[in-house]
């Protein structure tokens, strides 16, 4: 699976080398260009290349890892999405106010004609930097109205040790993952959940 990443930050980072341990390809991107994340792909390894924004847009799955304040701008570089799958990693600060909409169908907004999966937003990254075989399975939860896009994502995270886990769909599933929400910050690992 390719994966594009829109932001090149401490989120996108952390997946990024989860994904590439496991076979996966990335393409990373900021607003800087290209050239200014040539050492950094460099240190994820091989599988790892700089890109536009646009370039990482056209992978198979791409995934939003910018700060809440710079997703419009960043989306802005995409004029349409044609069904492909845009991962919502971001989380809006508490204090904003989205006048009742959930944090991802403003996101949506900014995206027209992308199927939205929110996920990858409830894990604090500095603590899922384990990227041995031993690491934990540590669940990830997925909220989006598209059941195969949800599918995709789900088997890929799979794939690279983690554990998928959907809560229906963007708005109902969002309400309970967005920041601030029961589910975010949560941390589960499946094998001592099994073991104790
Ligand atoms: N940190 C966490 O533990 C964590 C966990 C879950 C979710 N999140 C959420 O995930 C998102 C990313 O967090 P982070 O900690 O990775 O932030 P970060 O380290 O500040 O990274 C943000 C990245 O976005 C890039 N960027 C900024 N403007 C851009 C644009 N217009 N186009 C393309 N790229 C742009 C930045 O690069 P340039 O400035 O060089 O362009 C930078 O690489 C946030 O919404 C955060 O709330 C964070």
């Amino acid at each position: 699976m390719k994966f594009g990443f829109i932001g090149a930050g401490n989120v996108a980072q952390t997946y990024a080398k989860h994904f590439v341990r496991h076979g996966h390809e990335v393409v990373l991107s900021n607003s800087k260009g290209p050239d200014s994340l040539a050492e950094l792909v460099r240190s994820i390894g091989p599988n790892a290349k700089a890109g536009t924004v646009k370039e990482a847009a056209k992978q198979d799955i791409v995934i939003l890892a910018v700060r809440w304040e710079q997703a419009e701008q960043a989306l802005a570089e995409v004029s349409d999405w044609n069904g492909r799958i845009l991962v919502d990693a971001t989380n809006r600060p508490l204090e904003e106010d989205t006048k009742g909409k959930t944090a991802s169908e403003v996101i949506a907004s900014y995206a027209p004609g992308a199927r939205i999966v929110k996920a990858l937003n409830t894990l604090v990254a500095n603590w899922i930097q384990d990227y041995s075989d031993k690491k934990p399975k540590l669940v990830l939860f997925l909220s989006g109205d598209d059941t195969d896009a949800k599918r995709k994502l789900a088997r890929a995270l799979e794939e690279t040790g983690f554990v998928p886990v959907d809560l229906g769909g963007l708005i109902d599933g969002g309400k309970l993952q967005e920041f601030g929400a029961p589910l975010s910050g949560l941390h589960l690992d499946l094998i001592k959940r099994l073991e104790f």
